[in-house]
């Protein structure tokens, strides 16, 4: 990297400081937690187009039913990081695309302070690829169906870290029942790939109070991206 202007090392301050607060954290230390890789299910294809392609008309549940869209994903298909909500919301439903609402724009000024983007090194889908009548929680027959898809996903991207957005995707990525905090501030592991916790960034429209602990979690998550 070339030198760094004061006036961008400025800018980047002020944005921090608009998102998270006035802390600057340094990483923090991993504990491990494993489960092994799941091999690659040959029914599907090997490219990301070709299998949006295959399930999009996916009724293997009731929610194929009600949903507007299925919303597959969006990103870099070669990213380092792979974002992962529960569910499509009401906006997400309607466009076809994850997090796209309120919570959607907080999460790209984030990815923004780790210098990524929705089209740079990221790659952001859902644990379900179709809304829950009012947002309800998955159901379990929902992600049975469901976190195949992910799965595969995940094995074509082969990213080096997974993050869970909230608890409910992490409780379902991870297989417990336990609250955020007792999931965020360890790396986790799902199917051999790396996996944080974080905070979900409605939750954080809501709690500005914990933004800097997210920010916390993003240097970190940055850390591992970038090494
Ligand atoms: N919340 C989620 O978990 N996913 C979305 O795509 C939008 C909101």
């Amino acid at each position: 990297m070339g030198p760094v202007s004061s006036d961008a090392v400025n800018r980047y301050l002020k944005q921090t400081r608009e998102l998270f607060g006035d802390e600057l954290f340094l990483e923090k230390k991993a504990v491990s937690s494993t489960t092994g890789p799941t091999p690659i299910n040959s029914d599907y294809p090997s490219d990301l187009v070709n299998f949006y392609e295959q399930i999009h008309q996916c009724h293997n549940c009731a929610l194929g039913n009600s949903r507007t869209q299925f919303v597959f994903g969006v990103g870099d298909p070669n990213a380092s990081l792979v974002l992962v909500g529960e569910a499509p919301g009401e906006q997400e439903d309607l466009k076809g695309e994850p997090f796209v609402g309120r919570a959607g724009q907080l999460l790209d000024k984030i990815l923004a302070a780790i210098d990524r983007s929705r089209q740079k090194d990221v790659y952001i889908c859902n644990v379900l690829k179709c809304r829950p009548p009012n947002n309800r929680d998955p159901l379990a027959e929902e992600v049975s169906e469901c976190e195949p898809y992910l799965i595969h996903q995940i094995n074509l991207i082969q990213p080096k870290l997974i993050v869970a957005l909230g608890r409910v995707a992490g409780k379902t990525l991870l297989n417990v029942d336990k609250p955020l905090k007792s999931m965020r501030g360890s790396l986790h592991y799902y199917h051999g790939t790396p996996l944080i916790v974080t905070y979900h960034p409605a939750a954080l429209l809501r709690n500005p109070n914990w933004k800097p602990e997210t920010w916390k979690d993003f240097k970190w998550i940055r850390s591992i991206i970038d090494a």
